[in-house]
């Protein structure tokens, strides 16, 4: 491995969107779950938003069943620009949801066996190229985002990258989990060597307590990993399992996020980023603030 190999630019998003979703049931029965709106925007639109930050400008979003108003969403609503032209109200809003012609591409995971296979799915169109995924349930709220960090230390290592985050120990059952090696000096410590990976280990076998935390920069070469490879926990073809058999192969590093993570495949996730990202918005910050505490009372 020279120190020029695994350092193509990051020019690719994966968007897995094709779960179930059953946790949010009966909500995300005919609604997709990165559909569910955080405020005003849809999760998928933060997720969009942060490879957008991050440099990226290729989305390539792996979907299945139901699935279809989440590619409208990045579609020319023409009945509804029209109109609201014709009522003078400004087009603004609709920014973030425009996609240069040709720059979102989809695929289909035509049965949900796991991320791991979603992933593979998308492999005609990324490629030869190394390429970024989110998991657009997971919200990374940071200044830069979460993408973005990770993009600056795969400009420092190359290789493949992973975003992890603390969790206190007796939750680690629930994630993967990483085997940290070596500390790099690089990025004021927030670079660490990655030994192994396990997902969903018991308590008493987690080799750390840092969790992998729905953001990748994985090198082509996991496709051919994910290729054949075995269910893994829950029954599904995992992704940490075919990037573990990465590590030796190729750079394998991960980035401690500066930021702050929300589950909201969860519901209680899901209300936590909901109240904090509102008591962060400057159009609503007060009144909420005064609502929760009339609550709370
Ligand atoms: P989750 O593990 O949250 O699964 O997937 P899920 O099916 O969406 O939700 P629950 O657990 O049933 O409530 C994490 C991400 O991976 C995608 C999901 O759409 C989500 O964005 N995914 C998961 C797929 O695209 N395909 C799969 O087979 C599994």
């Amino acid at each position: 491995m020279t120190s020029q190999t695994y350092r193509k630019p990051v020019r690719k998003a994966v968007f897995p969107v094709a779960g179930l979703g059953t946790r949010f049931l009966p909500a995300t029965k005919a609604i997709p779950k990165e559909m569910l709106p955080i405020i005003d925007r849809p999760l998928i639109q933060y997720a969009v938003d942060e490879a957008r930050e991050a440099g990226i400008d290729q989305f390539i979003f792996v979907t299945g069943r139901g699935k279809t108003s989440i590619v409208e969403h990045f579609d020319t609503a023409y009945e509804l620009e029209t109109t609201m032209s014709e009522r003078g109200k400004s087009l603004e809003v609709l920014e973030p949801t425009r996609v240069s012609p040709g720059n979102l591409l989809t695929v289909r995971q035509q049965v949900p066996m796991g991320l791991g296979h979603a992933i593979w799915c998308a492999r005609a169109i990324v490629g030869d190229e190394p390429f970024a995924i989110f998991l657009p349930d997971e919200l990374m709220i940071g200044s830069p985002g979460c993408m973005k960090q990770m993009v600056e230390a795969y400009e420092e290592v190359g290789g493949n990258l992973i975003s992890v985050l603390e969790v206190p120990h007796d939750q680690v059952s629930s994630y993967g989990v990483i085997a940290p090696g070596a500390k790099l000096d690089a990025l004021g410590g927030a670079l660490t060597e990655v030994t192994g990976l396990v997902e969903k280990p018991k308590v008493e076998d987690a080799p750390s307590n840092l969790i992998i935390s729905g953001r990748y920069i994985l090198q082509p070469e996991v496709m051919r990993t994910l290729e054949g490879q075995e269910k893994g926990a829950g029954g599904e073809i995992q992704l940490t399992d075919a990037m573990a058999r990465m590590i030796g192969q190729q750079p394998f590093h991960a980035v401690t996020f500066a930021g702050r993570r929300y589950d909201c495949g969860s519901k209680v996730g899901f209300v936590e980023a909901t109240l904090a990202l509102a008591l962060e918005r400057e159009d609503m910050a007060t009144e909420v603030r005064d609502i929760a505490s009339r609550l709370l009372k």
